[in-house]
């Protein structure tokens, strides 16, 4: 029988296995798991079906042709530059004009602390690679955003969930969660927050908290990493005022282009202290050598010359439009007892359904009758979240969006009375009871 010898394997036994190489992959790959939003993400593309499952940002409302323009504009003329290799933190200019944007929020940054990364999700990346050792602890918001607690168990840290309300975390939750770890000696590397229009679940910190949690962290000595992509997009006034605004040393910003410019140019960042800084520039040389120059450029040609402040208010409006088209719809149209969170900003309204019913269990007869949201446990380290599901408004138009709605009250009004009739099969709805699940109503 032929020999792989590099492998000390044969190609017959190579052959029956799916995946050859499985018993060779590092330990951190077992938490490398698709998530469930990108196991939806062929079924849900299907034209036929409404999709209240995805975060893609309505690109199409931007000024297509200008942004075409402004690109070939960038290499007739500043070409040479812009196909080029740039530094590890990100180019200068650009990094200036992320601190007026941040300025928006009450940050006041040095230009010096900002690290250029391939969209916030490589910020997320480049902190836990630096900061996580596996078994480490994370804490963060049940529920969180699933492509964070995809890079923290790609690291193997272990997520602890603080609860949160309509009005984000609770503070003495997280404070009686840092003492019980504390008190169990288990180290503590960060807490990881979206305080403000949360992915999945649509609520901000309101102020008192954002304090609060400040003050908790600064005297727990917890490092707070705060992911704030959706900041921007308010639709009441002005942006809530960053928890990077009021410490400096203490909180790790992650800031993005993709909602309020683009996902395709891949530009976020992170505002760090110092010391900080100096790790996530050589976290970044080490994964990319250099993010793109051209993209960073086409951004910065972007914020120089387009009226950027003006195209963030007309996402703002057209959002606003979705979400009052989904709210609405939910009020008219869903079952008694199914809840849901009112978004203020952002893409995502968090729903809970009755007693009894599993978001995953109903996902195939709403996908059979053309609808397609996110069941809760993508959002939960711990198993928890089976009766909740998230639903984006950010991309249907308004009428698709009533019309989903309308699909999925009908599938959650057979699957209630299913279980009127056969009663619930369905799992607690949280496992790990220290960390009790949201109560997001
Ligand atoms: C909370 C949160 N953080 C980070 C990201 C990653 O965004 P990007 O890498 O496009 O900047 C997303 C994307 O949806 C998000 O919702």
């Amino acid at each position: 029988m032929p020999q792989d010898s590099d492998h000390g394997q044969t190609i017959a036994a190579q052959g029956s296995r799916i995946d050859a190489y499985v018993d060779r992959y590092a330990a951190r790959a077992a938490g490398m798991v698709a998530s469930e939003v990108r196991a939806l993400f062929a079924v849900a593309s299907r034209p036929e079906v409404v999709s209240l499952a995805g975060g893609m940002p309505y690109v199409t409302a931007l000024p297509l042709d200008t942004v075409g323009e402004l690109v070939a504009d960038l290499v007739a003329r500043r070409g040479p530059v812009a196909l080029q290799y740039g530094s590890g933190q990100g180019d200068p200019h650009l990094r200036e004009q992320i601190c007026d944007v941040m300025r928006m929020e009450g940050i006041e940054a040095n230009s010096d602390d900002v690290v250029v990364t391939v969209g916030s999700q490589q910020a997320l990346d480049l902190i836990t690679r630096i900061f996580i050792d596996p078994g480490d602890v994370v804490l963060a918001e049940g529920p969180s955003y699933v492509g964070a607690l995809g890079t923290f168990s790609a690291y193997q840290a272990k997520v602890v969930h603080i609860a949160m309300d309509a009005e984000g975390i609770i503070p003495e939750s997280l404070a009686q969660t840092i003492y019980a770890l504390k008190t169990a000696g288990s180290p503590i590397k960060f807490l990881y927050t979206i305080p403000t229009f949360q992915n999945p679940a649509g609520v901000t910190l309101n102020t008192a908290r954002r304090q609060q949690v400040l003050d908790i962290c600064q005297r727990a000595g917890v490092l707070i990493v705060e992911d704030n992509p959706y900041g921007m997009l308010g639709f009441d006034g002005e942006p809530m005022r960053a928890l990077r605004a009021d410490n400096a040393d203490g909180v790790v910003y992650l800031g993005s282009f993709s909602k309020t410019l683009a996902p395709g140019f891949r530009v976020g960042w992170a505002l760090a202290p110092h010391a900080i800084r100096d790790k996530l520039v050589l976290a970044m040389e080490s994964a990319v050598l250099s993010h793109s120059s051209f993209t960073q450029l086409a951004v910065g040609q972007y914020l120089a010359t387009q009226p950027w402040r003006e195209q963030i208010k007309s996402f703002q409006v057209l959002y606003r439009e979705r979400r009052d088209a989904m709210i609405s719809s939910l009020e008219a149209l869903m079952p008694a007892d199914v809840t849901w969170t009112r978004p203020s900003g952002g893409f995502f309204v968090w729903a809970t359904l009755p007693e009894g019913l599993d978001s995953k269990a109903l996902l195939p007869r709403a996908v059979s009758e053309r609808v397609a949201f996110v069941p809760g446990t993508g959002f939960y380290a711990d198993g928890g979240g089976a009766r909740h599901m998230r639903l984006s408004y950010c991309y249907p138009e308004p009428d698709r969006i009533r019309e989903g709605v309308r699909r999925l009250a009908g599938v959650i009004e057979q699957e209630l009375r299913l279980r009127d009739t056969f009663g619930t099969g369905s799992s607690p709805d949280h496992i790990g009871v220290d960390t009790p699940g949201p109560d997001l109503a």
